[in-house]
């Protein structure tokens, strides 16, 4: 009897073949006796086509853990069914997020980095299993843009909105209401919305250490050799440091064989092995592997395991991969430098904002707040630039000989584009 607390999480563009990695991956685990379930968040589900359920067991487990192998599951999130059964407060989360746009601006900004619905039932479920223990593995199939990836950040979001003004802006309503509610022009929230975003918190409570502890959570990112594929896989590359969320491989899926005799296809497997070198070269040192474009599509348990050899091999797939530190504090030239390991940002629009004891890092609509160690909370940004793979900030207090330039007040707002 093996007990082990993991979570994997596979992403990739579309088509790319993560359904079918997870689900292999489950598969594998499940036979070496981990108790497994792969979990898909992806609204375009096809992880009970890929066991190849009957369609009738499927639908009437709608939404819920389906058993399809020993000590193997797999549950498909049913947001729809999720209302109906419990989750009200989904939907009151929901409707506090629409109606922000009559609050603060503050707030507006923080509740439009949330996830969405799939993601937050996804998190809640994963919160209540790892509470429950009620798996050694539990694999997370992700929707397919870069920014389904934004639900690993509604912990820390909602840890900020609890923190800094959520009891602030709870009495504030509850006070004004009955006043304003004949005369605002636009609706004031309820205070159900509130309890429904109280409730929201404590349900999530912990699920942030989990996804962030780098001996549980580890993300797989699946691509394909091709340009448009790798440019997305760069990018959720990318999110996933800045959430610094540890990333242990790179599944490079689909290549054509490198036996096929037809020149018609000689020119596919030059050109994927362009790209593989490419793979290389960005992710190093993080383990490559590949898997072949099979003479079939990947149905059922046949296909999975036919899958799951060709990737892990005598390997265990819960075993962490690769492990890396994503950011780092240095002393230098008197200072301080916050080191952050951030591949392919370097033709992003970075911004960085100082608040009271964080610093603020945003890449389009991601937004990381890095807690800034005590002996740094009064020092300001005096800088920033790109090198390597890595976003260096230079700290400085304010009376440190090492500020050169000028005696301006420190600027709020810093933006880089190395
Ligand atoms: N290595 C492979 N060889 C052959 N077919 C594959 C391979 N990987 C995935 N497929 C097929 O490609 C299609 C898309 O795969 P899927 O896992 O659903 O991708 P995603 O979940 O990323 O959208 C499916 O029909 C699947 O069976
Ligand atoms: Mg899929």
């Amino acid at each position: 009897m093996v007990m082990k607390r993991r979570i994997i999480l596979f992403s990739g563009k579309g088509g790319v073949g993560k359904t079918s990695v997870a689900a292999a991956t489950g598969l594998k685990a499940a036979e070496r006796g981990y108790r497994t379930l792969v979990m898909s968040l992806d609204i375009a589900h096809s992880l009970s086509d890929a066991f190849d359920l009957p369609v009738s067991l499927h639908e009437k487990n709608r939404g819920r853990p389906i058993r399809v192998g020993d000590n193997l599951w797999i549950q498909e999130i049913d947001v729809q069914e999720e209302m109906e059964r419990y989750w009200g407060e989904i939907y009151k989360y929901f409707a506090a997020v629409f109606r922000s746009a009559g609050l603060q601006d503050i707030m507006a900004e923080e509740m439009a980095i949330l996830p969405g619905m799939e993601e937050v039932v996804g998190l809640l479920y994963l919160n209540q299993y790892i509470e429950e223990n009620a798996y050694d593995l539990i694999i997370l199939d992700c929707a397919p843009t870069g920014e389904a990836l934004r639900f690993i950040s509604l912990p820390s979001a909602l840890d900020w909105f609890m923190d800094k003004l959520f009891n602030f802006e709870r009495t504030v309503m509850k006070m004004v209401r009955p006043v304003a509610k004949s005369i605002s022009p636009i609706p004031l929230p309820e205070d159900s919305y509130y309890a429904a975003i109280e409730r929201l918190y404590e349900r999530l409570k912990g699920i942030d250490r989990v996804l962030l502890d780098h001996q549980v959570t580890t993300a797989r990112l699946i691509t394909n050799a091709e340009k448009v594929v790798l440019k997305e896989t760069q990018r959720a590359f990318m999110y996933l440091c800045l959430y610094e969320i540890a990333v242990d491989a790179i599944i490079v899926n689909k290549l054509f064989p490198t036996g096929v005799a037809d020149d018609y296809f000689k020119k596919w497997v030059t050109t994927q092995a362009g790209y593989i070198e490419q793979i290389e070269e960005y992710f190093a040192p993080l383990p490559i592997m590949k898997i072949e474009l099979f003479d079939d599509q990947i149905v059922g348990l046949q296909g999975l395991a036919r899958m799951a050899a060709a990737l892990y091999g005598e390997l265990d797939p819960t075993d962490i991969l690769y492990t890396r530190k994503p950011y780092e504090f240095m002393s230098a030239d008197g200072g301080y430098v916050l080191k952050i390991h951030l591949p392919f940002a370097d033709k992003e629009h970075i911004d960085l904002y100082r608040d009271a004891n964080e610093l603020i890092v945003r890449i389009g609509s991601f937004k990381r707040h890095i807690l800034l160690p005590h002996k740094l909370l009064k020092a300001r940004v005096a800088g920033a630039e790109y090198r390597g793979h890595d976003l260096l900030i230079r700290l400085e207090h304010p009376d440190d000989g090492s500020s050169t330039t000028d005696s301006s007040p420190p600027p709020e707002a810093t933006s880089t584009r190395a």
